[in-house]
């Protein structure tokens, strides 16, 4: 029976059994000890290792491996163990005593429809403190460095992440009363950014272009924080022993006790691979015949075999906190009897449909999970008597402005029967397409161009933006006045850097056939658009056909101010909506500066 006291701060000495997680001296002995580097299980997981290990003073993200965990090991665990309790206290001391205990939720209507057979429980993690499964191991890794003196009264904590792991130490850093820094990705949501920011975290934005080993990474850039401020720490998610330990302690712990310890399949998306680490060794330990699934998106490379990785490898996508480019130290890759890929659209649509059909206030990837669990049944056909438990890492809340509005879904053409269609405009021009339009052949810059010479062709020839591109054509981001303006005269950039230093990533696309009514749609929050073309390339060196993303062109609201105030032969310009020729009398088409030179210039 559960008792109603809570435990996260007892510490039962190192259990009999072999070390769970990591090889090291005490719970926080990261990775740069390296006699511990060269000893492993059975397993084969030195492939992780880099040849260039410790290469500054916390360890490398993607570095050797020390744990020598493996299915049955009787080594002796070097760890201290929280024990798990699964009560609830009457009056809790702080919000951070709500971590952990969270519902597992049976799934009923979308299993009905998909004509499921085999149970499916979700494991809300969105019930923590913070709104993630990342509370756990942001409590873990504070409460693991004042056990070890690794950080005091007074220090600062600094972590790249990707929002939920920041807002998890922010908590802690808040109650317990650290300084916090967070280095993350300018594709992590605003939501996110905005509660790091009320939790008191200093944020660090850095482009979602840079690789995980650039100095402008979020990776890097948190690095050269740590030499810069004195007592400083950083947690380090990728590498930290207590980030597996959380879930093999905690979370794997729950769900046993929730399912009397019969798991017949475990589905868990990765980003780090802590939850799917922890999680899955605990419980491959208690139910011996459970197969573990883990869930990585297209784009992403943690996969294995690694040639589901092939389609669209690196290419960027919008789930966020899963996937990297690097294998991080951390995630134990063979744990998983199984891994399978997931996409944008089927991921954003199962959240909606796990909000909407079965009330769970979920994120974009307890979509991915939840999709991959529902292939998996199918394609099993999995008998009712079967249990599948899958991860639901994060809540709603993060993405309020991203795929719960309907308007962002739409954009990015993620729709069904249940999202079909925008209402469509009623106008003469709406049902155009982007190719019926005038536009101008594309300017574009290579990113070895400085923000000085950049400035000098937007001025030259009066464009607010210019796409930036490769020397082989593809599309890298857009360079726009604002920008520019807003980093050189807070003097974040200098003239002479490169302008991949002011290059934003994240763009409005439309393709030649996107509705001009689609158009109309975008530009009431955006003021410009890449009209991006897809191209095959057949490399003679490689002998191996790719498709990349090419710019044909940017489109502007004065285009389709144009195209309206001018139109073609035989169309009608009688719209209920925009009146007689030659008048603006919608606020989404007023004309932008960009608009207004390109005017001009045409005058
Ligand atoms: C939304 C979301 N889903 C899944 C994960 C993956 O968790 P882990 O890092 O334990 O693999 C994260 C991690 O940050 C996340 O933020």
């Amino acid at each position: 029976m559960p008792s109603t006291k809570r435990s996260h701060k007892e510490v039962s000495p190192a259990p009999s059994k072999g070390c769970p997680m990591h090889k090291g001296k005490d719970a926080m002995a990261l990775e740069n000890d390296e006699e511990n580097t060269t000893k492993r299980s059975p397993s084969k997981r030195s492939k992780n290792s880099s040849s260039n290990p410790s290469d500054y003073r916390y360890g490398r993200v993607d570095g050797p491996v020390k744990c020598t965990w493996f299915p049955g090991t009787t080594e002796k665990s070097p760890h201290f163990h929280e024990k798990h309790d699964f009560g609830r206290k009457k009056i809790m001391n702080t919000v951070l005593e709500n971590i952990g205990n969270t519902p597992l939720v049976r799934i009923n209507r979308i299993t009905k429809r998909e004509g499921v057979k085999c149970e499916i429980l979700a494991k809300c993690e969105f019930f923590n403190a913070g709104g993630s499964v990342k509370d756990r191991i942001g409590l873990r890794m504070i409460e693991d460095a004042e056990k070890s003196g690794k950080i005091k009264p007074g220090y600062t904590l600094i972590e790249p992440t990707s929002g939920n792991t920041g807002i998890g130490l922010a908590l802690g850093a808040a109650i317990k009363g650290y300084r916090i820094i967070i280095t993350l990705p300018e594709k992590m949501s605003a939501e996110k950014v905005n509660v790091l920011k009320a939790l008191g975290a200093e944020i660090i934005r850095t482009p979602d272009s840079a690789a995980f080993d650039s100095p402008d990474s979020h990776i890097g850039v948190a690095k050269r924080l740590l030499d810069e401020i004195p007592n400083s720490v950083i947690l380090d998610q990728y590498a930290n022993p207590g980030n597996p330990l959380a879930h093999y302690d905690h979370t794997a712990e729950e769900i046993l006790w929730s399912c009397d310890n019969k798991v017949d399949y475990l589905v868990c998306a990765a980003g780090t691979g802590g939850t799917l680490t922890g999680t899955a060794r605990k419980i491959k330990e208690r139910c011996p015949g459970v197969q573990i699934i883990a869930v990585d998106p297209i784009g992403s490379i943690l996969a294995e075999p690694d040639s589901l990785n092939d389609y669209n490898r690196l290419k960027p996508y919008h789930v966020e906190g899963t996937g990297y480019d690097f294998i991080p130290t951390v995630l134990d890759r063979e744990i998983a009897d199984r891994w399978m890929k997931t996409g944008d659209r089927e991921s954003f649509l199962m959240s909606r449909r796990l909000i909407r059909e079965e009330g769970l206030l979920c994120g974009g990837s307890c979509g991915s999970a939840m999709s991959a669990a529902v292939r998996l049944a199918k394609e099993l056909d999995l008998a009712a008597d079967k249990r599948i438990v899958v991860m639901l890492p994060d809540s709603t809340r993060n993405y309020m402005t991203k795929f719960l509005s309907d308007d962002w879904m739409y954009e990015k053409e993620f729709v069904d029967e249940n999202l079909k269609h925008r209402p469509q405009m009623k106008t003469w021009w709406s049902a155009q397409r982007v190719a019926d339009l005038k536009l101008q052949t594309p300017m574009t810059i290579t990113p070895t161009v400085t923000c000085q010479e950049a400035i000098a062709v937007l001025s030259r020839e009066g464009f607010d933006e210019l796409p930036v591109v490769s020397e082989d054509n593809e599309i890298l981001g857009v360079v726009t006045e604002g920008n520019l303006s807003a980093k050189l005269v807070s003097g974040r950039v200098a003239p002479e850097d490169a302008i991949t230093n002011v290059t934003y990533s994240q763009f409005k696309q439309v393709s030649m056939n996107t509705s001009l009514g689609e158009l109309a749609h975008i530009f009431d929050r955006d003021h410009y658009a890449l009209v991006i073309t897809e191209q095959r390339c057949f490399s003679g060196k490689a002998k191996e056909m790719s498709t990349r993303t090419v710019v044909s062109g940017v489109v502007t609201r004065i285009d389709l101010l144009d195209y309206i105030s001018d139109p073609p032969e035989g169309k009608t310009t009688n719209s209920p909506l925009f009146g007689p020729r030659n008048t603006y009398d919608s606020p989404s088409l007023a004309p932008t500066s960009h608009s207004v030179k390109e005017s001009k210039k045409g005058n």
